[in-house]
């Protein structure tokens, strides 16, 4: 379908190979996994920060620029007359060739022009909080080169909110410092900041600037500094405005010669009595520690070498052979490098969530656990820590947190009713990867309140405990200010657009509101809540103090079974209230009328219920899930995916809020939210329906509709976007929101778990792939709890689910789980 083509995949080199500058979005990757991070688009725009992108923002961008993406990590190459950047932007001289890789962490931009090639690597060394940006000029002539060199990166004030709207303050507080060939950033660090950045380069320079003005010229853009344009840096000092960092380097290469110039933007944080080493001048002795690890050629390819290996570590713990490559690449690549993202990042930052608004959400960063857990489990360990720790006693808990500080963000608050189950899943998920039960009794806060400890079980507990606690009429759900779908906000009635949807609740008392996802969602993360405290009775017996976190076997099967009737009780409720004859509701307003039923004129039918009362197996022997899933493809299905509601709502309804306020086709309002698709594709493998299970989740895979990136959905090809505009919009299939996506963890969750079938549990590995007739043969090696297991899965008569036997080295065993134990294993699963 698409002409033009911007890029492809390089597997063999874990890259996506940009061919053309001008792609359709910039399409961005990103750098650092732990503490340091930095955006980098395809032209080398983007930014840095240490930790938080409000609090601790290093470097300025500027959002929904003219022209778009303006402002990054700028090299400006003149030679005689002309004025180039290897990636293209800002100057836009068009170039002999250009090419951007977008790897594991790392990016290359390379450009040439004129018989010079300067192609610039760009990485965050492991447990480094500095960005390495190695350049390499060659000079590809016959004749002598002379080349002038300037670099540019523009400070952030810190604080990425106020960093944009309070120039009264703002413009008098920057301050810089230069000592040899770094220039140091230290606004607000006389007073309560004990941090600075920096950004230097392995030699000697001859010249620099740290005040904008004076380089670029109060008049100019980014494309044309008067100082480069000029060929003359201004040795310009920084007081208050915008302090920048630019380098000025004269470079001369012989015919053939190439050499490497060595930049570090770096950050540095000084104890309070080691701030100064004297007067106003700021202690540099840790950051000329860090240029030190970085200043030669051969410590920074070592650096390089040692990111590779890590991710070589990181992609081999999950890796499949089935002989197709577009799902391979995305299961042993992409999808696994987008859920490391997205653990880092939740919804903060990318080049559709501006850093400032959100940090990390409960929901969300428990969801993105799931895609993450198996890559670096004592991560997830702490961030489950984190998250219940931002919860209160009633098992409610604040909506999102900051990462700077771990605090729950009180301008939105909590309310959310769905967000206490997400704890259960996330730390189910830890528990079965690990097998690390003593993460239960890890003692955590309320509300980051010391002194309020309980054990993380008693957390798990007050979270089903919420649900059970806040039941409406028809014993379903309350939804309070929203569930999954922040959008659906049913007491919220708002008439003023000053006001936030998500933050408005002025109708919560006596609302009828339920919520049939949250349902779902209940019998889902309850049914694992017994099977966990079945499993804690079992280890509670045979462990040597005879309890698990601080409860004994009986404790945990009276809990068990209290919880089993709940769950039991929630299950009925929704066959008797929450079935719509097709399909399940989706909610009651607040006045107790039904959403998402065929009586409704609009929004007959959304997709949430759909999946989680499928994934929830709710009414599976009396055929409502194969009738969900049917009225789910027959109505919310399109060609790029499926839709959330269905027919989208064309007028603003005040009893449902946001939701309605989108145009038709958009976001929640029928777009196509790929984050809920894989919840209809589990549904789909719960009933045994291998072949619409694989039809659905290929619409969605990046890699299968690649061509469609480049010129429908627009966004990176690479990862999956949080919405595709739906059937009912102006434009279907435009993609928007990319990388930072629930839909990252349920893309990989769905594919490991549930296509290919192998399921972590507590006693071993579950296997049992649900497939399409079409697949016959693969073979997937996973790394789990010290073992290694290649497990070869047959399935010559192309049966879409039933495992029919399975061997571990040879010898059959009874039943699905492949026991834990150290070592190889050769694993053979016939259907
Ligand atoms: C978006 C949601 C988002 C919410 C909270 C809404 O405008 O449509 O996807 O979760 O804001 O930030
Ligand atoms: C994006 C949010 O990050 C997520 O928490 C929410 O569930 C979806 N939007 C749907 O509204």
């Amino acid at each position: 379908m698409a002409e033009k083509k911007y890029g492809h995949f390089d597997d063999a080199n874990r890259e996506y190979v940009i061919t053309d500058p001008k792609t359709p979005w910039p399409w961005i990757n990103y750098l650092g996994n732990e503490d340091f991070f930095s955006l980098i688009s395809n032209t080398a725009g983007g930014y840095s920060f240490y930790k938080d992108a409000k609090f601790r923002r290093i470097t300025r961008y500027r959002y929904n620029g003219v022209p778009m993406d303006n402002g990054g990590r700028y090299f400006y190459i003149k030679d005689g007359d002309t004025v180039w950047n290897p990636g293209w932007k800002p100057c836009k001289t068009p170039l002999d060739s250009y090419e951007c890789r977008h790897g594991m962490n790392y990016t290359r931009i390379t450009g040439s022009k004129n018989g010079v090639e300067a192609s610039v690597l760009f990485f965050v060394p492991l447990h480094t909080w500095a960005e390495v940006q190695k350049m390499t000029l060659k000079n590809q002539t016959e004749e002598v080169k002379t080349l002038k060199v300037f670099s540019f990166a523009e400070w952030c004030l810190w604080n990425a909110a106020t960093d944009m709207e309070n120039f009264q303050r703002n413009f008098s507080t920057g301050e810089v410092e230069v000592e040899g060939s770094t220039i140091y950033h230290k606004t607000e660090y006389r007073e309560r900041r004990n941090h600075y950045a920096f950004y230097t380069v392995n030699t000697e320079i001859q010249g620099y600037d740290t005040d904008r003005e004076s380089f670029i010229g109060l008049y100019n853009e980014f494309s044309e500094p008067e100082a480069v344009m000029e060929g003359k840096p201004r040795n310009s000092f920084a007081h208050g405005w915008s302090p920048i960092a630019s380098h000025y380097i004269e470079v001369t290469l012989q015919p053939g010669e190439s050499r490497d110039l060595i930049f570090l933007l770096g950050y540095v944080e000084n104890e309070q009595d080691k701030k100064f080493s004297a007067k106003k001048v700021i202690n540099k002795e840790k950051a000329h520690q860090l240029i030190a690890k970085f200043d030669t050629t051969e410590k920074v390819d070592a650096a390089f070498a040692e990111l590779n290996q890590y991710w070589d570590n990181l992609l081999n713990i999950f890796t499949v052979k089935s002989g197709n490559d577009k799902l391979d690449r995305m299961v042993n690549i992409w999808n696994q490098y987008q859920c490391m993202i997205t653990f880092c990042m939740s919804r903060s930052a990318s080049f559709f969530e501006s850093g400032i608004g959100r940090g990390m959400g409960f929901r969300d960063s428990n969801q993105d656990l799931v895609g993450f857990v198996h890559q670096i489990p004592t991560r997830a360990r702490q961030r489950i820590i984190d998250i219940a720790s931002t919860q209160f006693p009633d098992g409610g808990c604040y909506h999102q947190y900051q990462p700077l500080t771990k605090r729950g963000n009180n301008d939105i608050g909590g309310g959310f009713n769905d967000d206490p189950c997400w704890l259960i899943f996330g730390t189910v998920a830890y528990i079965k990867e690990t097998g690390d039960f003593s993460i239960l009794a890890e003692q955590v806060p309320f509300d980051n309140q010391p002194g309020t400890e309980v054990s993380l079980f008693e957390h798990l507990k007050i979270s089903m405990n919420h649900v059970i606690n806040n039941l409406g009429p028809h014993k379903l759900p309350l939804i309070g200010r929203a569930d999954w779908n922040d959008c659906l906000n049913l007491n919220c009635f708002s008439w003023d657009p000053n006001e936030s949807f998500q933050t408005t609740e002025n109708k919560g008392e006596g609302s009828k509101a339920e919520s049939l996802m949250i349902a779902g969602l209940f019998v889902v993360t309850g049914k694992d809540y017994v099977a966990l405290c079945k499993q804690l009775a079992k280890e509670a017996m045979e462990s040597k103090e005879g309890e698990i976190a601080g409860l004994a076997e009986e404790d945990y099967l009276t809990e068990a079974e209290r919880m089993q009737q709940a769950v039991d009780e929630m299950n009925e409720a929704v066959k008797k209230h929450g079935w719509d004859g097709e399909w399940f509701l989706r909610a009651y307003d607040f006045f107790g009328n039904k959403i998402g039923s065929d009586e409704n004129e609009e929004g007959k039918i959304f997709i949430e219920s759909q999946g989680w009362c499928t994934m929830a197996g709710i009414g599976l022997e009396e055929g409502l899930c194969d009738k969900a899933l049917d009225s789910s493809k027959k109505r919310l299905e399109c060609e790029h995916g499926m839709v959330l509601n269905n027919p989208a709502y064309t007028t603003y309804h005040v009893e449902m809020g946001e939701i309605s306020s989108y145009p038709e086709g958009y976001k929640e309002n029928a777009g196509i939210f790929c984050h809920n698709n894989p919840w209809v594709i589990i549904g789909e493998t719960v009933a045994g329906r291998g072949n619409d299970a694989w039809s659905h989740y290929t619409k969605i895979l990046p890699s299968y509709v690649e061509e469609k990136y480049q010129t429908l959905h627009k966004v990176e090809p690479y990862v999956n976007c949080q919405m595709v505009a739906g059937k009912d919009a102006a434009k279907p299939g435009e993609g928007k929101n990319s990388w930072l996506t629930g839909t990252a963890a349920w893309m990989w969750y769905t594919v490991s778990e549930f296509i290919l079938g192998i399921k972590p549990d507590y006693e071993g590995l579950l296997i049992d792939p649900c497939l399409p007739s079409t697949a016959k043969e693969y073979e997937v090696t996973r790394k789990f709890r010290g073992g290694e297991y290649h497990i070869t899965v047959k399935n010559p008569s192309g049966n879409q689910k039933g495992v029919k036997q399975i061997t571990v080295d040879g010898t059959p065993i009874s039943g699905t789980i492949v026991p834990c134990s150290e070592g190889k294993h050769e694993v053979v699963v016939e259907m």
